[in-house]
């Protein structure tokens, strides 16, 4: 069977500032390391799993730490994935969740396996990770499967590539972000929502702003 999920690469370098990994490195340091509950709906996890341990560097401390950041979310990353899709993207008019980071460290971490909601996502890997020492972004080809053995058993892998953005509708195919394999290693991804004409932000579900933070 031919796989089934696709997605499109940036090499975005020549647009981030010089000093860009530092500053992200920098602003991961004052990551929020928990335990996450699963997601409702969305969460792809197995029934037994209840919380997922990782980092997050939330939208407010993005806005804060990183403008550049920000503003390439409303501006060239914007435009590329107007290029990327043919019906009109607009970024998210909710600051709490246009654009986040994801961190792993160590050996104990990794994101949660889902669905999205939005139409368009877009990732921006802000680490290299060497071939087979984990931390690869992992789609499964079928979009039933419903927790990470069935993801692994027919998947596509994309390892991260400091500097490359990828834009994907992760709507339909569950994906996760593989455990590292060094406990000296880190994983840090921006992570931006993106919506359309067709799937616009107020499609949103019902509860998952409430379930994460606190408030619709
Ligand atoms: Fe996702």
């Amino acid at each position: 069977m031919l796989p089934t999920f696709r997605w499109t690469t940036f090499d975005v370098t020549r647009w981030l500032p010089g000093d860009w990994q530092p500053d992200i490195a920098a602003a991961a340091e004052g990551a929020d390391y928990r335990e996450f509950p699963r997601t409702p709906v969305l969460s792809r996890e197995s029934t037994y799993v209840r919380r997922i341990l990782r980092g997050r560097v939330h939208a407010a401390q993005v806005r804060q730490d990183l403008p550049w950041l920000y503003q390439s979310y409303r501006g060239h990353f914007l435009e590329l994935a107007r290029a990327v899709c043919p019906e009109a993207v607009m970024s998210a008019r909710d600051e709490r969740y246009g654009i986040v980071m994801n961190v792993q460290r160590g050996t104990t971490m990794r994101f949660e396996c889902h669905v999205d909601s939005n139409p368009l996502t877009g990732i921006l890997f802000c680490t290299d990770q060497v071939a087979g020492n984990g931390g690869e972004l992992v789609f499964a080809d079928d979009p039933d499967a419903a927790d990470i053995d069935s993801v692994e058993r027919d998947c596509t892998v994309i390892r991260p590539h400091a500097g490359h953005l990828i834009f994907f509708d992760g709507r339909r195919y569950p994906h996760y972000a593989r455990p590292l394999l060094s406990e000296s290693n880190t994983r840090i991804v921006a992570v931006m929502n993106f919506y359309t004409e067709s799937c616009p932000e107020s499609t949103r579900p019902p509860g998952l702003n409430r379930h994460l933070f606190g408030q619709d």
